[in-house]
């Protein structure tokens, strides 16, 4: 099977097969999320937008749990199985095993290292390819560079070699042009010289790295090209990283909806993942979450301290102080403060669901309100209706869930218990504190609350000596004095 609008002389390795020992995780390092996606998967989708004939994936600590996240986003990429030799130059050995006859330009990247995008690595191949060089590598020049390998350069400045941190000297140490890790080389010479890295290194390990310094000893040209913005090419290896990284890729991500006509108050504490997507004349205000797939319309305002997990909010509707997963909000429809949405939420233009109002697989419809201390679950609600403070539908007796159904225009009174399965028909109205057990017919004025009988002296007669009783002696007697002054002048 061949696609015409692949690169035929492009090959893609992503390094995915070690431990990730620094994260202190079960999880595997390149599974560790960033602006809703695995760290592999960003670099996924960035091999992706060059268009590469191959990509392949190499694994091996963890190899099932990695792979199956790979190929449940990118079903056509490889899967390599690292053996028991270490190192990155190993994983990359094994990757070109898979591909015995391709002769393009292999451009190797690291499942760590998660911010890097499609136009720094364009660049890269086409800096490569125009030079004719056996490899070119990303380099940056950092003010703290612990931990990454160096860029040794000669006396006329070429690259000379690469050292790891480890095996550095203080000398080289001191050298602030870290190797980030990415490198685009010629299939061949490659080929040749991973097949003749050795393990004797601080790691015990066949560094790729290696490779650069053979190709400079057999006088083949390398090249390094200096990235400006180093934010690009962050490394992953422990959760201190882990974070700058996600806060990096989120100020990026905040940045490209602002210039696409999303207002964002206070950017330091918006989180959007990549997955989402606003339209122009949103507003977020602080603290607030936009996570997964999650789609804003036009004029909306979010916020502040609101997380929408999978939502989807329509045209001009606002979501204040709230928390909601899977649910759907109409066109200028408001939500909040302080709600809490679960999945299956489905509210409607114009619509309202308010204070300390919880809700659950629920279709509340067009310009239907339940504004006030409410939970409303696996209730299907026409249009135009009024819950009052306090309505819960009680959709759960300890065997089933069952549904309340209520028709367009209903008014319920205060403090409602709907026990489901139950109906209320169009139009009709409950009294305060009804506990709706039938169905209530179209129209109808449905009490359940017996009338109120008051039964006068019970506190005097039944409680002596507290302070409510005295409370009410006091009021007896100065009505009897009332009453016996009217007798007095009448
Ligand atoms: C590596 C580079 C270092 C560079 C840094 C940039 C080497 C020897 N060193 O160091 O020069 O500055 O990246 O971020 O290449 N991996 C495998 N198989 C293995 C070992 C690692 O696939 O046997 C994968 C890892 O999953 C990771 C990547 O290769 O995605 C890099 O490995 P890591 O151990 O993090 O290398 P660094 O020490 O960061
Ligand atoms: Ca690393």
């Amino acid at each position: 099977m061949s696609d015409t609008s692949l690169d035929p002389d492009l090959a893609v390795v992503i390094l995915a097969a070690g431990q990730g020992t620094r994260m202190k995780s079960s999880l595997p390092k390149v599974l560790h999320r960033i602006g809703g996606r695995p760290l592999v998967g960003h670099v996924l989708d960035t091999a992706r937008d060059l268009a590469p004939a191959h990509v392949l994936v190499v694994v091996r600590h963890e190899r099932d749990r990695v792979a199956e996240a790979v190929l449940g986003v990118s079903p056509e990429v490889v899967v390599v199985d690292q053996d028991e030799v270490p190192g990155t130059g190993r994983a990359v050995e094994v990757a070109l095993d898979r591909l015995p006859d391709f002769t393009g330009d292999v451009l190797v990247l690291s499942a760590d290292v998660p911010l890097l995008d499609d136009v720094a690595l364009g660049d890269l191949l086409a800096v490569h390819r125009a030079s004719g060089a056996a490899a070119t590598l990303l380099s940056a020049r950092l003010s703290d560079p612990t931990g990454y390998g160096r860029v040794i350069r000669d006396s006329a400045g070429g690259v000379d070699r690469i050292v790891e941190h480890k095996d550095a000297t203080d000398a080289e140490r001191a050298v602030d042009e870290i190797n980030a890790g990415v490198y685009a080389f010629r299939a061949e010479p490659l080929r040749d010289r991973l097949g003749r890295i050795s393990t004797a290194n601080a790691q015990a390990e066949k560094y790729l790295t290696d490779v650069v310094g053979m190709l400079r000893s057999d006088e083949l040209g390398v090249a390094a090209q200096l990235v400006t913005d180093p934010s690009l090419i962050v490394g992953v290896n422990d959760r201190v990283q882990l974070a700058e990284a996600g806060r990096l890729l989120n100020a990026r991500t905040i940045r490209r909806w602002q210039l696409a006509g999303v207002t964002v108050q206070d950017p330091a504490t918006t989180w959007i993942d990549v997955t989402a997507a606003l339209s122009p004349d949103v507003t977020l205000l602080p603290n607030t979450h936009i996570l997964r797939a999650t789609t804003v319309a036009a004029g909306a305002t979010i916020g502040p301290d609101t997380t929408l997990n999978d939502c989807e909010v329509g045209e001009g509707a606002t979501v204040t102080r709230s928390d909601a997963t899977l649910a759907v909000i109409g066109a200028a429809a408001t939500v909040g403060p302080f709600s809490y949405l679960r999945p299956g939420t489905q509210l409607g233009a114009g619509g309202k669901i308010g204070t300390f109002v919880e809700t659950k697989n629920s279709v509340i419809g067009d310009g239907s309100k339940v504004p006030h201390l409410s939970y409303v679950g696996d209730a299907e609600i026409g249009r135009g209706v009024n819950l009052g403070a306090g309505a819960i539908t009680a959709n759960y007796d300890d065997l089933a869930k069952h549904r309340t159904v209520i028709g367009d225009e209903v008014h319920a009174g205060s403090h409602n218990v709907f026990v489901a399965p139950v109906k209320i028909g169009e139009g009709a109205k409950t009294g305060a504190g009804a506990v709706i057990r039938k169905d209530v017919p179209a129209g109808a004025l449905a009490l359940s609350v017996a009338p109120q009988r008051n039964v006068e002296g019970w506190v005097e007669k039944n409680r002596p000596g507290t302070g409510a009783a005295a409370a009410a002696a006091r009021v007896r007697s100065s009505q009897e004095a009332d009453d016996g002054s009217q007798e007095e002048h009448g």
